[in-house]
């Protein structure tokens, strides 16, 4: 079980914000699969709070998927509350600011792991979005900008403000903002952060691929949670493997080529009703690439699925690389 705020989680899995992937299909296949929670990808405050842009169906939750959560990204304290009131009034049930992005282009505006430096910036704007929304408000951070002594105290500062103010999880990725993806993920710290912190929700992230692992990751730091990152792209199964490990089942068999294909072409479908056709095929691509890890001749079926150009050519592709007759079998 886990708690943030007023909503219970059955299991501590949590789909991870994912810009450019966790858009509403993404959500819906992490739902049906076995994730309690999912997350938008970031969105610039100055733009969620911008009227307009809650009417288009590809930011806002559909019904048939909550709980969900909203995340924001900003450093002015007045449009983060913005967003965050227009995110909660267009139907998502937790709001999630972001001081964890390592992107250049967010680091040169002062936003997302830049403000790592500035405590005081983040619990301003914790304060304000607090004041404004009902929903949960949790926190996304990294642990520090980079491995200074300064650094470390500004992130602990963090950790304790938001502690002393009730916020309703953080999310840690324990690694530091200049770090990147590279180098080790911190998982001692994460276990020192909620020894110390003992009554805040702690859910950590950061190289979690392996569902054995990551029970053990869980256990073994004693936190509340995890995030299902880049282990969740193209893979949705493995919610099904973590809820049959976490209570000490052994993990399910692998899908077939037969579920992987009916689930690739469930999602297919989900992007269609989201974007027109074209599109929707070549914003598909990067998800097939990371489905056909799953498939015994990965490399031939990528560059088949790859090839299709259009909704048609796609569906045979799935036919021929998945399908009965697909080259592996009769071999
Ligand atoms: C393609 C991609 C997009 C991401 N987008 C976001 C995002 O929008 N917001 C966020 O807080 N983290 C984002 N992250 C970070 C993940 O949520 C997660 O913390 C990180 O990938 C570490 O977990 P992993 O190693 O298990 O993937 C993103 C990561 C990747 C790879």
């Amino acid at each position: 079980m886990l708690k943030i705020g007023n909503l219970i989680l059955s299991v501590p899995f949590i789909q991870a914000p994912l810009s450019g992937y966790s858009d509403y299909a993404m959500r819906r296949l992490g739902l049906d699969f076995g994730a309690p929670l999912t997350f938008s990808g970031v969105m610039l405050a100055k733009s969620a709070a911008h009227p307009k842009v809650l009417r288009n169906p590809a930011f806002r939750p559909h019904d048939d998927e909550h709980p969900v959560g909203a995340q924001i990204l900003g450093n002015d304290p007045a449009t983060m509350a913005r967003a965050a009131r227009a995110l909660q009034d267009a139907g998502y049930d937790i709001i999630d600011l972001n001081f964890a992005c390592p992107a250049p282009k967010v680091l040169r505006r002062r936003r997302g792991g830049y403000l790592l430096k500035e405590p005081e910036t983040v619990m301003q704007i914790y304060s304000r979005v607090r004041e404004v929304v009902t929903c949960p408000v949790t926190m996304k951070l990294r642990t520090g900008f980079d491995s200074s002594r300064e650094s470390y105290d500004n992130f602990y500062q963090i950790v304790f403000d938001a502690s002393q103010q009730n916020v309703d999880a953080l999310t840690i990725h324990a690694r530091t903002v200049v770090k990147k993806f590279a180098g080790a993920v911190d998982w001692d710290l994460l276990a020192e952060i909620k020894h110390r912190f003992e009554g805040t929700t702690l859910i950590g992230s950061g190289d979690l691929f392996e569902p054995q692992t990551i029970v053990q990751r869980l256990k073994a730091a004693k936190i509340d949670g995890v995030i299902i990152a880049r282990g969740a792209i193209g893979n949705p199964w493995i919610y099904k493997s973590l809820n049959a490990v976490l209570t000490g089942m052994p993990a399910p068999a692998p899908p077939t080529l037969a579920e992987q294909a009916e689930v690739i072409l469930k999602h297919f479908e989900m992007i269609c009703q989201i974007y027109d056709p074209i599109k929707a095929v070549r914003y598909f691509r990067k998800f097939l690439v990371h489905y056909c890890r799953l498939h015994p001749m990965r490399k031939q079926a990528q560059k088949a699925l790859l090839a299709a150009n259009d909704r048609t050519d796609l569906l045979i592709a799935v036919k021929r690389w998945y399908g009965n007759n697909h080259p592996l079998r009769g071999k």
